[in-house]
């Protein structure tokens, strides 16, 4: 139960209020019933109907005798109707005005669940705490030129360390000079399109796929063009003609297919043809169990088109926002000069630690280590719902990676809300995947479970919850 949590009911209100504010609640919007809201929230009933009188008082919702709320009639969804978004806020860009429109991801875990399977988060057991430790200090010993604005580019010393790391441990063959640090794979993925397209032209982008990557293309007035996925990745064959693509060839995200060999040509062609540029998101090829290692689309790139994207969000933590792009010698500059405009560079003390990390051999023992602990993860969740779901589930994108998307051939999508919120009512976080995908949605419901922030009692307990959850449901 969370109501004893200080500011729950505020949060509620602030929240409901933002979706008005920004339009994604349109007036007339019919508010959940204060039952379900307040298993989504895992709060009380009297919680959600305190938050639904406060904003029928400041006049965002009306209701009627015995009916669930609606949004009030004459409010406007571009911050015109004032309170949170007025004054200023009512005059926002055209980029501020898009990002309104998007989906806001599930917020941060909540702590006190059984098993979150939340995709995204690391076991904070896995940090090679130690090792860090020592390499933060040993790069502060280098004070104070490790304290003073450094090439925006990136350190020279992680640039060398990397090209050394990229060639080792995924045959992809560059200089260091070609090396741009990023504030991980979202920054890189920003500046590729700000570099790279204008308002109005066209990004192929995997359908279903990065939510944020689509996003950030659609924020800067791209076109977003679905390009469908199957069990190999993307359909290539199907890709229409844009400026930029984006694709996860190691480990499509979310379906986890690997894209084979003739459509990694195809892609390059296509790229050939019309002249554009790829980002290849190679966000958790350190991960993989059953497969051989597949070497990235950028070491088959002859004509210099593919921007490649790594991270160390899903080696050492994702708050550390450390990420590199790989990029034709040409595009250095470029980088660099849009990185001083915006941030100036990533932060030093953490770029020269890693680079020690990585220098040193202890990035790679470190990586064999999460390996095989993910291996293990991987094989309990894998067990866990065959054991406890038998034929009712199909498991898609196994063999790499940090996460797997179930099928529930039982449950048709109608039910995917309910399903949710009486997971979190039971204690499991439960994250489908019908946010990844831009059009059409699947027909039955598929959750994107990550096991890599869970220990192996944890997958255990929240798979047979989720078992208990589906009885309920079904
Ligand atoms: C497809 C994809 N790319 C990149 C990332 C990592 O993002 P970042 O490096 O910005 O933390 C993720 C993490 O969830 C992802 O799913």
């Amino acid at each position: 139960m969370r109501d004893g949590e200080p500011g729950i009911g505020q949060r509620m209100v602030a929240a409901i209020r933002q979706r008005i504010v920004s339009g994604q609640d349109p007036p007339g919007t019919r508010l959940p019933s204060s039952r379900a809201l307040a298993a989504e929230w895992g709060v009380s009933r009297t919680t959600v109907t305190a938050a639904y009188d406060q904003l029928v008082a400041e006049g965002y919702l009306e209701v009627r005798q015995g009916a669930r709320p609606v949004v009030a009639a004459g409010l406007r969804g571009d911050g015109a109707a004032g309170g949170a978004a007025g004054g200023v806020g009512a005059r926002l860009s055209a980029f501020g005005r898009r990002l309104a429109g998007f989906p806001v991801p599930a917020g941060p875990g909540e702590p006190g669940l059984v098993a979150d399977f939340r995709y995204g988060e690391l076991s904070a057991r896995d940090f090679p705490a130690l090792p860090w430790r020592r390499a933060v200090t040993g790069a502060l010993a280098r004070a104070p030129a490790v304290l003073r604005y450094g090439d925006p580019a990136g350190s020279p010393a992680l640039r060398a360390a990397l090209a050394g790391y990229l060639w080792r441990a995924r045959g992809l063959r560059c200089t260091a000079a070609q090396i741009v640090i990023v504030n991980g794979s979202q920054q890189g993925i920003d500046l590729c399109a700000r570099l790279m397209l204008d308002p109005g032209d066209a990004v192929a982008m995997e359908e279903p796929g990065y939510a944020l990557a689509r996003q950030a293309f659609a924020a800067l007035g791209a076109r977003v063009l679905p390009v469908p996925v199957d069990r190999d990745g993307m359909r290539t064959a199907a890709l229409p003609p844009a400026r930029l693509a984006y694709a996860t060839p190691s480990h499509q995200f979310p379906l986890g297919g690997v894209l084979p060999v003739a459509r990694r040509r195809e892609l390059l062609a296509w790229a050939a043809r019309h002249g554009a540029a790829v980002i290849e998101d190679d966000y958790d090829s350190e991960y993989r169990y059953d497969i051989a290692p597949v070497p990235p689309l950028q070491a088959m790139d002859e004509e210099g088109r593919v921007l490649y994207l790594g991270t160390a969000s899903k080696t050492l933590s994702p708050t550390l926002r450390l990420g590199w792009l790989v990029v034709p010698p040409g595009l250095v500059e470029p980088f660099a000069r849009a990185r001083r405009l915006l941030d100036r560079q990533s932060p030093a003390l953490e770029q020269e630690a890693l680079a020690a990390l990585v220098e040193g051999g202890a990035y790679e023992r470190h990586i064999r280590r999460a390996r095989r602990q993910n291996a293990e993860r991987r094989a309990a969740l894998l067990a866990a719902l065959a054991r406890q779901l038998g034929d009712s589930v199909v498991v898609e994108g196994a063999a790499a990676g940090l996460h797997v998307v179930a099928w529930l051939l039982d449950v048709p999508a109608a039910l995917e809300a309910a399903l949710v919120a009486a997971g979190r009512a039971a204690g499991i976080g439960l994250h489908p995947v019908t946010p990844l995908f831009a059009e059409g949605v699947p027909a039955r419901v598929g959750l994107v479970m990550g096991y890599a922030g869970l220990e192996v009692a944890a997958i255990e307990r929240g798979v047979a919850v989720l078992a208990g959850v589906l009885r309920g449901v079904g």
